[in-house]
C-alpha cells in the first residue's frame, strides 16, 4: 500500500484548479441508466470512486468511454443486478438502485457495509421506493427492489440526522418516470442534489424545488440523452482553503462556486483568516490573529461533516479551546487518535471533540482511515515539525485528484512512496 511523506514547515503560495465534484459525479453517472440514449458528462474527476462507478455501469451493460475529464455513457441494454465484488468497495454504488428501478422496475444491489465513519443505513432510500409502489426484499446481503409499476407519492426523507443526500438522489431518480406527481419532504439541500436535478431536467425530467426541503417531480414517459458539466468539488475546495489557513501565505482556488463554500469560509473568517472572493476564485491569507472556534456539523447549508476532520487539523494548532460537534456521523473521529500521535490535545466526549490548541504538532507515522480523515492528516503534516508518514493512502485517492501534486505545486514537499 502506498504511503506519502509530508515534509512539514513549508509555506504555501499560488493558485490551484479545483476538480469536478466526486459527490455530484457519482449519482449523475448513475442517472445515465435512465435513458437508452448517449450522455456526455464533463469535469468528471479522476478518482478511484469514479472508476468503481464506471466499472459497475459497465458490468450492468453500459457502453462507457472515458477521455480525461469527459465520460460518454450509453445504457442501451442493462441488467438489473450490480456485482457484489465492486459494490462492496463503495457505498455510493447504492445510487444505481433508483435509476434501475425507475427504468426497469427492478434492481438488486449488495447492501452497503458500514464503514469507519459509522453505520451507513439505507432505510430512508428503501422507504422512498416502497412509497412509489416497490417491494423491498433483503436476502443474502443483497437488497432487491421491484415494482409492477411506479406511482407518484408524498415521501418524507427526514431523519434524526437531518436528511439523506444519496437517498434524496435515489428517490428522485426512481420518481422521474413514475406515473403522476411525487413530493419529497425533508429533502437534502446539498448543491450535489441540485446538480443531479439539473442533469435529470436536461434529460427531460420535470423536477422543481431541488436545493430546498421540498422537491416536486412530475413523472414523464421517458428521458433522452443529455450533456452536463459537473459542479466544482466544494469539499476539495474547502480542504485547500484549510491547507492555506494552516500554512499558506496566500492560496487562491480557481474554478469554484463560492456560494457553495459559504458554510466553510464563514468559520475560517471567524477563525481570523482573510478570505477574498472574486467570481469563480477564492483567496485565503493569514489575518491579524487566529481565534479558536465552536463548530457543529449539519446538513447543507450548515458546516459540512466532510470538512470536520480537516478543521480539527487546523484547530489543533490554534491557540485557545475549540469545540467541534459532529451531528451527522457521530463516530466520525478516527482522525483524532492520529492527530494526538502528532501532539494534538483533543478530548472526545461522545459526538464532541474539545481541542486545546498546541503551538506546534510534531511529525509521526499515522494511519489514514477514511477519505476525509486522511486529508486531515496530510494537512496536519504540512504544519508539523519533521516528516509525517501517512499510510494507507488509497483512502485519499478515493476522493482527491492528485492532492500531493496540487499541494507540491503550491510549495509543499510531499513524496508518494510505492509500498
Ligand atoms: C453523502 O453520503 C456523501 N457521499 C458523504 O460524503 C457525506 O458525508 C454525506 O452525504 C453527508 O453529507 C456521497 O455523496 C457519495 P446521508 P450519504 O445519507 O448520502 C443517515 C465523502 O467523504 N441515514 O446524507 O450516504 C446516515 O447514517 C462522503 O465524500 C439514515 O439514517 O449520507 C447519516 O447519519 C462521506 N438512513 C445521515 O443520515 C438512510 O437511509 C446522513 O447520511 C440514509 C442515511
Amino acid at each position: 500500500m502506498d504511503k506519502i511523506l509530508v515534509h512539514g514547515g513549508r509555506r504555501l503560495r499560488g493558485s490551484v484548479r479545483i476538480s469536478g465534484s466526486k459527490n455530484s459525479a457519482l449519482p449523475i453517472l448513475a442517472a445515465t441508466l435512465l435513458t437508452k440514449e448517449p450522455c456526455t458528462i464533463t469535469r468528471v474527476p479522476d478518482l478511484s470512486d469514479i472508476h468503481y462507478m464506471l466499472t459497475i455501469l459497465g458490468e450492468l451493460g453500459c457502453e462507457v468511454e472515458r477521455a480525461s475529464g469527459m465520460v460518454q455513457i450509453r445504457a442501451e441494454h442493462v441488467s438489473t443486478a450490480a456485482p457484489y465484488d465492486i459494490v462492496r468497495k463503495m457505498r455510493a454504488s447504492v445510487c444505481v438502485l433508483g435509476p434501475l428501478l425507475g427504468r426497469e422496475l427492478e434492481a438488486t444491489v449488495s447492501l452497503p457495509g458500514g464503514c469507519v465513519i459509522g453505520d451507513r443505513p439505507i432505510d430512508l432510500h428503501l422507504r422512498g421506493f416502497e412509497a412509489l409502489g416497490a417491494t423491498v426484499r433483503v436476502a443474502g446481503g443483497n437488497v432487491k427492489v421491484l415494482a409492477p409499476k411506479l406511482r407518484g407519492a408524498r415521501i418524507s426523507l427526514r431523519s434524526n440526522f437531518g436528511s439523506t443526500v444519496l437517498g434524496t438522489g435515489n428517490v428522485m431518480m426512481a420518481a422521474v418516470l413514475a406515473e403522476g406527481e411525487t413530493v419529497i419532504d425533508g429533502a437534502a439541500e446539498e448543491p450535489e442534489v441540485v446538480d443531479l436535478a439539473n442533469f435529470l431536467n436536461a434529460m427531460g425530467a420535470k423536477i422543481e424545488g431541488a436545493g430546498s426541503r421540498t422537491i416536486t417531480i412530475q413523472g414523464v414517459k421517458e428521458l433522452h440523452g443529455a450533456n452536463h458539466e459537473v459542479i466544482p468539488d466544494r469539499i476539495e475546495a474547502g480542504t485547500f482553503l484549510v491547507a492555506g489557513a494552516i500554512s499558506g501565505d496566500e492560496v487562491a482556488l480557481q474554478r469554484i462556486q463560492p456560494e457553495h463554500l459559504r458554510t466553510v469560509t464563514e468559520p475560517l473568517a471567524e477563525a481570523g483568516f482573510e478570505i477574498l472572493s472574486n467570481g469563480s476564485q477564492l483567496t485565503i491569507r493569514p489575518g491579524a490573529q487566529r481565534r479558536p472556534l465552536k463548530i457543529s456539523t449539519m446538513p447543507y447549508p450548515g458546516f459540512p461533516t466532510d470538512m470536520q476532520a480537516q478543521m480539527c487539523a487546523l484547530l489543533a494548532s490554534t491557540g485557545g479551546i475549540s469545540v467541534v460537534t459532529e451531528n451527522v456521523f457521530p463516530n466520525r473521529f478516527m482522525h483524532v487518535a492520529e492527530l494526538k500521535r502528532m501532539g494534538a490535545d483533543i478530548a472526545l466526549q461522545g459526538p464532541t471533540a474539545v481541542i486545546t490548541g498546541v503551538p506546534k504538532l510534531s511529525a509521526a507515522p499515522v494511519m489514514a482511515s477514511d477519505l476525509r480523515a486522511s486529508a486531515a492528516l496530510v494537512l496536519a503534516g504540512l504544519q508539523a515539525e519533521g516528516v509525517t508518514e501517512v499510510n494507507r493512502v488509497y483512502h485519499i485517492d478515493r476522493g482527491y485528484e492528485s492532492i500531493d501534486e496540487k499541494l507540491n505545486a503550491l510549495g509543499a514537499q510531499i513524496e508518494r512512496v510505492k509500498a
